[in-house]
């Protein structure tokens, strides 16, 4: 791909306005010589005003969403791009969110820009599992385990059971659930479905990635062996 095309598809500017920086000689290789838009070089070589390059495209990061951030690229309130280098949300493609996570859930929320990616990851054949904490209004009474387990859970409006889910309590007041498929505010639906209420809900894990110690707010680029975790 032509340095020019790269540079305006990582968000760097419109075509005309990477010309243009091409044409200052803000644009160089990591000795300093002044790059121009037809050039061929390694992606780990260029520099932008003396700065290594974004990631190139066909990346995949890991998020820690905070509570109050809406997984959109428009919205009045706070948006996950919000938390990411301005540029990010310039970038074609975009890096969009895998699946979603209510404005009221905090947690692990994968972004690629690789389309093939993002529909294996969601495809129901994947079985990727998604492990949430929730923490609850009332006391569980006991029998949900086996509620959410037996797959015959109807919820309201739909017209297909949900596939079995795992509880375990954590105390009378907690749980975590793993869940195989992604229903529209699915876990909040399944505790009002045992006339319960969810107060705060928090995912984990996907797959076999977990967030681990990724502080609050924070992102980081998916190497190729978070990528074979995840699938494991
Ligand atoms: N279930 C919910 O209710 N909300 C989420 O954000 C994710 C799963």
């Amino acid at each position: 791909m032509k340095l020019v095309k790269l540079l305006a598809n990582l968000g760097y500017g419109s075509r005309k306005q990477v010309t243009f920086m091409f044409r200052e000689g803000r644009i160089t290789d990591d000795q300093g010589a002044v790059l121009y838009a037809d050039d061929q070089i390694e992606h780990a070589r260029i520099r932008v005003d003396q700065q290594p390059l974004d990631p190139p495209l066909g990346l995949t990061i890991m998020l820690h969403k905070p509570i109050g951030y809406t997984c959109s690229t428009s919205d009045h309130g706070q948006i996950i791009y919000d938390l990411l280098p301005p540029r990010f949300r310039l970038r074609s493609p975009i890096l969009a969110s895998v699946g979603r996570l209510d404005k009221d859930t905090s947690g692990l929320l994968l972004m690629t820009d690789d389309g093939k990616l993002l529909q294996r990851i969601v495809h129901p054949k994947s079985h990727l599992s998604k492990m949430y904490e929730a923490t609850l209004a009332r006391d569980l009474v006991g029998n949900e385990a086996d509620i959410f387990a037996s797959g015959t859970l109807m919820l309201e409006s739909e017209r297909t059971p949900l596939a079995p889910a795992r509880m375990e309590a954590i105390n009378s007041r907690s749980a975590k659930l793993m869940l195989t498929e992604g229903r529209y505010h699915q876990v909040r639906r399944m505790f009002a479905a045992v006339s319960n209420h969810v107060e705060t809900l928090h995912r984990s894990r996907v797959g076999g990635l977990a967030l681990g110690d990724l502080p609050i707010g924070e992102w980081r680029a998916l190497e190729e062996q978070d990528l074979k975790i995840l699938f494991e």
